[in-house]
């Protein structure tokens, strides 16, 4: 018995990374693959100060931007190993993972703005989405705001028939790529870290983003054109390890459930004005034409898209779309 107890506590002791030793911090390594300079970016710079401050340095947090860790495609796996402690990838990046569900925040045109959005992440859905990760070893602790997004190519794309032919780059999600099809494009799945050679090589013909990625990616030298579509949302969820999360010290998890609150705080505050101002940057850039579109070519667009709702109903879950549906208004 008193062995069995001597081993669990050892393993807990291994969990939390080394808390064993009075003098060793505990380090959580925060893994993203946007740039620094972006909401997503200073947000987790914001939880670091504010978690290392709080916990006097029993916490140490080592954030690598920038893919320089782990890449689309590996750091979901990475956190379930254990080999980083938090992430905090797009809303677009949960379907190989298995819950597709998170793929509502796909869907074209579904949130105006972000006090629809924010009635969803914060309402019952957003933590029934939260509640789908835990059989998966992971534990959501926040949604982060990026954006509404944009498209862009090295061809003015103003309607549907713009896009006809268009090799367009997009996050691992099927709505997205159902989205991509609605407009005669062909969609093609690619991490981030490849999507800035991918259009300079012409491997891909443009893409979609919120400005902040597009700007901070430097996208504005290799495409031509940029559309003010505001056709969807990107946004992230901010990921555990849960095994290593429930093993944490009960004070030091509430601290950093605090940190975590405030630096969700303050990166939803700066969203927007992130994007208004990498937006500027890229029209003072003078390298891509930014194209703002009609009432009619804007109506023409969602027409075209909102067909990828009903087709997706049985990957997303019709409730889930109908619940999203309910807190934002949105009539198909
Ligand atoms: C992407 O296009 O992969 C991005 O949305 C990355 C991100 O995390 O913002």
């Amino acid at each position: 018995m008193k062995s069995g107890i001597a081993l669990a506590a050892i393993a807990a002791l291994l969990m939390v990374g080394g808390v064993a030793s009075a003098q060793q911090p505990i380090v959580i390594k925060f893994s993203h693959v946007v740039a620094v300079d972006t909401p997503k970016g200073k947000g987790a710079e914001y939880f670091k100060k504010l978690a290392e401050e709080r916990t006097k340095g029993r916490v140490k947090v080592e954030v690598y931007p920038n893919s320089s860790l782990f890449k689309d495609g590996e750091e979901m796996e990475a956190l379930q190993l254990g080999s980083v402690q938090l992430l905090a990838p797009s809303l677009a990046k949960f379907g190989p993972l298995g819950v597709r569900e998170f793929e509502v925040f796909d869907l074209p045109y579904i949130f105006d703005n972000y006090a629809e959005l924010h009635k969803v992440t914060d309402g019952p859905v957003g933590a029934a989405l939260f509640k789908k990760l835990e059989p998966k070893g992971i534990v959501g602790l926040a949604y982060w705001d990026n954006g509404f997004k944009v498209m862009s190519a090295n061809k003015p794309i103003r309607i549907p028939a713009d896009y006809k032919g268009l090799k367009m780059r997009i996050q691992s999600s099927k709505v997205l790529g159902d989205e991509m099809k609605a407009l005669g494009a062909i969609p093609q799945v690619m991490a981030f870290s490849e999507v800035y050679q991918a259009l300079q090589t012409g491997v891909v013909d443009g893409t979609e983003n919120p400005p902040s990625n597009f700007y901070t990616q430097k996208m504005q030298e290799v495409q031509k054109y940029l559309a003010l579509t505001d056709h969807g949302y990107l946004g992230y969820a901010v990921i555990a390890n849960k095994k290593f999360w429930d093993a944490l010290p009960a004070d030091i998890r509430t601290t950093l459930e605090g940190a975590m609150k405030d630096a969700t705080k303050f990166a939803n505050d700066i969203a927007q004005k992130e994007n208004d101002d990498a937006l500027a940057a890229v029209k003072a850039s003078g390298k891509t034409e930014i194209i703002t579109l009609t009432p009619d070519q804007k109506a023409a667009m969602k027409k075209a898209l909102v067909s990828v709702h009903k087709e997706n109903e049985p990957r997303v879950g019709k409730d889930t779309i109908a619940e999203v549906y309910k807190e934002t208004g949105f009539k198909p």
